[in-house]
């Protein structure tokens, strides 16, 4: 053993630069997060060999003064904090005094810089952390750092730097997330001579995030807007037909810094939840804005995380904001972009049509249908009258968008989708599917409202049941009620079905009671009507939605496109699975090569 002894300054800013500095990429991100904090508008980058032989980043900020130059390379010095206090609400992006001095620990660095009163630049170098004194240089205001030969004195961790190519992929994806922070900076990238992006000043923020995520992001985003006094969520998300298999295209910022945050990923994965396929990813590119003092960013040494003081506040305000925004009905859900959006106006409106729409329903329905299906469908025309009626009270004020978006009827095709023909060309509808949204958020609504419509059976349905599904039933009956059904033992051995939601199939009342006591059984009545919820009503769903090869007439697949358009979340079914997609005449065009 030797005695303990204080490590060299060099060691320190080797072993820091371990956790600040993992590869050429994060270099980067500290290097452009520099920029930003100096107020640049105007920033570029060159990397040569992924970064790892050559990095050099210009900025037009206010740069160093001379005497600054060789402070600006020490560790825990920096000019953005100089308290506690303003530790707690830092608001600029870097803080710690430590991202140059790691790196001119384990490169050869060289640092060039103006300020605007000073008559030129000056620059120094650090080589294995010696400093040299500063010397006059010619460069604008503004500041240059230039990184050459990453660990080339710490050879052990060079080796796990990987092929040039993947250096390079990491670099650009920090590039990336900075650049989509700021559309209002230019930015530009080269690679070993070769211009990558070139990224012009003042750009409005759909037009940055589609030109990194892709026009097709772009075509499927819906925009996401919330302001409240203290926070504001902005950004884009895309619907989820444009789901992806990894999570490569989720960015999410807080307050300009792109993190990954539990909490922020969770109320987004959750706002999703009822609408994408689970082995699928969204997509996304959120601004979360809040006050500095609200947020601690100094979690992390590579400032990746953050923890936020008031973190389920947070979470309601994702979830809520962006579920809200995927909710939009059939008209605004769409992949094909020559559908006009809906504007807030009209999204309050189709809700409003909706929500006396299903009253009406309902009053039907207690009025008393015996056929389930076929009363589901003359009402379903009832609200076509009912449209026709708030329309006149309350007319649209969009005279672009057609009046039905999903069209109208032509036929069904094979008994499973309908096709209808609207403003833009063709729609495919998945009937099943279609409907069985319809019935989820149907049957959503009234569990939410207290009241959900039940339907007594003329002759109850009674089955075989076990000692334990009878002792759920008896100790659930208050949850059964709530979900709409009657059940009651009629022997120690039998139960029977006496009365069911109208939304579902009577004809398969013994399967449908069976799921719910299977459900209750297993997870208990308050978790069945709480988180175990949404999942019982999308199987319930399915019972009540048409099945494929009923044949429909047109006034009732019109009924269904109606109900569609005023559905939320009608684009996907309960399972993710798109509902309907339109094939403009543009595309038939094409198919058919007219006009070429
Ligand atoms: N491009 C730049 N333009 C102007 N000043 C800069 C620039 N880069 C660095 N500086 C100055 O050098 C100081 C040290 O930078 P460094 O990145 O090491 O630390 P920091 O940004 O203060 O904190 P952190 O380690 O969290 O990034 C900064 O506080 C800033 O004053
Ligand atoms: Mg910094």
């Amino acid at each position: 053993m030797t005695s303990i002894r204080p490590l060299p300054e060099l060691l320190i800013n080797q072993i820091a630069a371990g956790e600040v500095i993992e590869r050429p990429a994060s270099a980067l991100k500290e290097l452009l997060e520099n920029s930003l904090d100096a107020g640049a508008s105007d920033i570029s980058v060159m990397l040569e060999a992924g970064g790892v032989k050559l990095m050099r980043i210009r900025d037009n900020g206010r740069g160093i003064a001379k005497d600054e130059l060789a402070y600006a390379l020490m560790r825990h010095a920096t000019s953005k904090i100089a308290s506690l206090d303003d530790l707690q609400s830092v608001a600029s992006m870097g803080f710690r005094g430590e991202a140059l001095a790691s790196m001119a620990a384990v490169a050869q660095l060289t640092l060039t810089s103006r300020t605007a009163d000073a008559p030129h630049a000056h620059q120094i170098t650090a080589i294995d952390g010696q400093l040299s004194a500063p010397a006059p240089a010619s460069h604008a205001v503004g500041t240059t750092v230039e990184i050459r030969e990453l660990y080339f004195n710490t050879p052990a961790r060079r080796k796990f730097l990987r092929t040039e190519a993947t250096e390079y992929a990491y670099c650009e994806e920090a590039f990336k997330r900075i650049a989509l922070s700021r559309p209002d900076v230019a930015f530009s990238l080269q690679h070993n001579g070769r211009t990558i992006w070139q990224l012009a000043a003042g750009q409005d923020e759909l037009k940055r995030v589609t030109q990194f995520l892709g026009a097709d992001f772009g075509d499927a985003a819906v925009a996401v807007s919330r302001h409240t006094a203290n926070l504001s969520l902005d950004g884009f998300a895309a619907l989820p037909a444009y789901s992806k298999s990894s999570r490569d295209a989720q960015y999410f910022f807080v307050n300009g810094r792109f993190v990954r945050d539990k909490v922020a990923s969770h109320a987004l994965r959750l706002a999703y939840q009822d609408i994408l396929h689970h082995q699928r990813h969204p997509a996304y590119a959120i601004f979360l804005t809040m006050p500095p003092a609200a947020v601690d960013v100094n979690v992390h040494p590579a400032k990746s995380e953050v923890r936020f003081r008031e973190s389920q506040a947070i979470h309601q305000f994702i979830f809520h904001t962006v579920q809200q925004a995927l909710a939009i009905p059939a008209q605004g859900a769409t992949s094909a972009p020559s559908t006009p959006s809906v504007t807030a106006t009209q999204h309050n409106f189709n809700l409003a049509q909706n929500n006396a729409a299903y009253q009406i329903w309902e009053m039907q329905k207690h009025a008393g249908q015996s056929e389930v299906a076929s009363g589901k469908w003359e009402s379903n025309t009832a609200i076509t009258t009912t449209d026709i009626s708030i329309s006149r009270v309350t007319p649209s004020t969009d005279h672009t968008t057609d009046e039905h978006p999903l069209g109208y009827a032509l036929a069904q095709l094979l008994g499973i989708y309908i096709l209808a023909q609207n403003q833009q060309g063709l729609i495919v509808v998945d009937m099943h599917a279609a409907h069985e949204r319809i019935v989820y958020e149907k049957l959503k609504t009234s569990l939410d409202a207290e009241h959900v419509a039940t339907q007594p059976l003329l002759i109850p349905v009674s089955f075989y049941a076990d000692a334990l599904d009878i002792a759920t039933v008896e100790a659930s009956q208050e949850a059964l009620q709530m979900l709409g059904f009657d059940i009651a033992p009629l022997s120690p051995t039998t139960l029977a079905v006496r009365a069911m939601p109208v939304m579902l199939k009577q004809s398969e009342a013994e399967h449908i009671a069976r799921e719910v006591i299977a459900e209750l059984r297993e997870f208990g009545a308050s978790r069945v009507l709480t988180e175990r919820r949404n999942e019982l009503l999308s199987t319930l769903a399915c019972h009540g939605a048409v099945r494929a090869n009923r044949i429909l007439n047109v006034t009732e697949m019109n009924a269904l496109l109606r109900e569609m358009e005023q559905t939320e979340r009608s684009g996907q079914c309960n399972h993710g699975r798109p509902t309907w997609f339109q094939l403009s005449l543009n595309d038939l065009d094409k198919m058919f090569m007219r006009g070429q």
